[in-house]
């Protein structure tokens, strides 16, 4: 196995430079080798380089500053208007403007975007994917002129690292697979589970400044909240709505 999956780590800060020639080639072909549903490849890749619409993305990924630093943008789609208006030029009749398409074609974008991350790693870049691009969907698809059944599902940031950070940690291997069927967790499992990442020095350091009890309680009490969470999940039924793919009774 290559060493670059297992050295992964998220790149937030980057230089200036742009990609050599090549590179961004071999990564979108190296995207668009992943695997995907009866290889439709229902998803589109849109490339951003251009600098005022990069500074349009940072305003609406929350104004994360590597989408100002990193030279390339990625945002990768689910995409069935491609495949329908094939379709419907070769008399067929696509039926996929429904949730299911959408997951479908959401699980291609996702599976595409991560071989793109890889390629880009072993070409010794950076990256770093944006959660906010299904947050700020609405402003992706203004700012990208998304037509209907595009949705953004994942973003990444490309570009030559400006720093090496440490290896993040992660929940031991046995902690997240299962053999053969799913055992549920018991106390003393999750325990041991999350014993590791509650004792980093990182993580006592986090509960000193926030003041709080437990770890757990700033990821529901400050990051990734309910209120939050309900807030964006409506806005994002709104976006499969106004982008068609809500259509879900015959
Ligand atoms: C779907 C997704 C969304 C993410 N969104 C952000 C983001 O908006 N900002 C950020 O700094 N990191 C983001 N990340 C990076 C994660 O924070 C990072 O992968 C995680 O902390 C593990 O660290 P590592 O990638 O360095 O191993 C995202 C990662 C994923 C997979």
């Amino acid at each position: 196995m290559s060493d670059t999956i297992l050295n992964h780590r998220s790149i937030r800060k980057f230089e200036p430079r742009p990609l050599q020639p090549g590179m961004l080639d071999r990564i979108l072909s190296a995207a668009t080798r992943a695997s995907t549903t009866g290889n439709m490849q229902v998803y589109s890749i849109i490339v951003t380089t251009d600098e005022e619409i990069r500074r349009q993305l940072w305003e609406a990924h929350f104004k994360q500053d590597m989408v100002l630093e990193a030279p390339v943008h990625l945002t990768f789609c689910a995409d069935f208007n491609r495949f329908s208006s094939w379709c419907k030029l070769r008399n067929a009749d696509p039926g996929y403007d429904n949730f299911l398409s959408f997951l479908t074609a959401a699980i291609d974008a996702v599976l595409a975007s991560q071989n793109a991350a890889l390629a880009a790693e072993e070409e010794g870049l950076g990256i770093c994917y944006l959660g906010t691009a299904t947050w700020m969907a609405a402003r992706m698809i203004d700012i990208l002129n998304l037509p209907k059944l595009v949705v953004p599902v994942a973003s990444l940031v490309v570009g030559y690292p400006a720093e090496n950070p440490p290896l993040t940690d992660r929940l031991p291997v046995d902690g997240v697979v299962h053999r053969e069927v799913y055992k549920d967790y018991d106390e003393p499992g999750i325990n041991h589970i999350y014993l590791e990442k509650e004792s980093l020095p990182d993580t006592l350091e986090l509960l000193k400044i926030n003041q709080t009890e437990t770890l757990a309680q700033i990821f529901t009490g400050k990051r990734y909240t309910r209120k939050d969470n309900r807030f964006f999940s409506r806005a994002f039924l709104e976006v499969l709505e106004r982008q068609g793919f809500m259509i879900n009774n015959d």
